[in-house]
């Protein structure tokens, strides 16, 4: 999969050369390219932003460098284009796996009060937000979606089970897990993990991934 970022700031992205997703890149199952906007700007002072049409306080994204940078990331419009924003459907793990299944992707990160919108009126296939706060810019929730899609690309993952078995699969909650030792400062591990019979182990999981879900997310059970 190929993930194209344009952003004002592409140092923030620097956490991508850690673990899994290092892995991942230089395994060659993920390509990560970064377009930097203000290269794209044809302002004397690379300006990225302007006032508001209408008044209003903040500044707002210009369309120019960002529709250029749009064009040299994906020229023919064949990538699926997202725009973060706080204004987007909500992220989950099942949008996470339908954008996990396109070739390219666009990640294009906003900053100040917002972009213009005939932006995102005619050159941005969905808008995306990472949930009901306000970030100071798209970067993080950026970094958000790269992490949860590289994850869900074949071959990410060790071992291809460990990512369907998981929360949010059947909309629950994934039940506790415990490793050794079985007594941790006078804590011991359930019984029944350690029982070897199989049936209850899946039962006890299955029964905690319930009450975990009633507990912590009633809405999940209500889908
Ligand atoms: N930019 C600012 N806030 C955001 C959010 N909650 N999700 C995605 N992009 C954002």
């Amino acid at each position: 999969m190929k993930i194209s970022v344009l952003t004002l700031f592409p140092e923030m992205f620097d956490s991508l050369n850690h673990s899994i997703l290092k892995r991942a890149i230089e395994a060659g199952f993920l390509e990560v390219k970064f377009y930097n906007i203000r290269d794209y700007s044809l302002d004397r002072h690379q300006k990225c932003d302007d006032y508001s049409f209408g008044g209003g306080e903040g500044m707002v994204m210009m369309p120019q460098p960002v529709y250029d940078a749009l064009e040299a990331a994906d020229p023919n419009h064949n990538a699926h284009r997202i725009y973060l924003s706080p204004k987007g459907r909500t992220f989950n793990q099942s949008i996470a796996k339908e954008v996990s299944k396109f070739s390219h992707i666009v990640l294009l990160c906003g900053h100040y009060e917002g972009l213009d919108q005939r932006i995102i009126d005619h050159y941005i296939d969905e808008e995306i937000s990472i949930g009901d706060y306000v970030l100071t810019g798209g970067e993080l929730a950026a970094q958000v979606v790269i992490d949860c899609v590289a994850r869900l690309q074949e071959g990410v993952l060790g071992n291809d089970k460990s990512a369907h078995f998981e929360s949010f699969e059947n909309n629950r909650l994934e039940y506790p897990h415990y490793t050794r030792p079985r007594d941790f400062m006078g804590h011991s591990v359930p019984e029944v993990l350690v029982s070897g019979d199989h049936k209850a182990i899946q039962k006890w999981r299955e029964q905690e991934s319930k009450i975990l879900t009633k507990k912590h997310r009633p809405d999940l059970l209500k889908d």
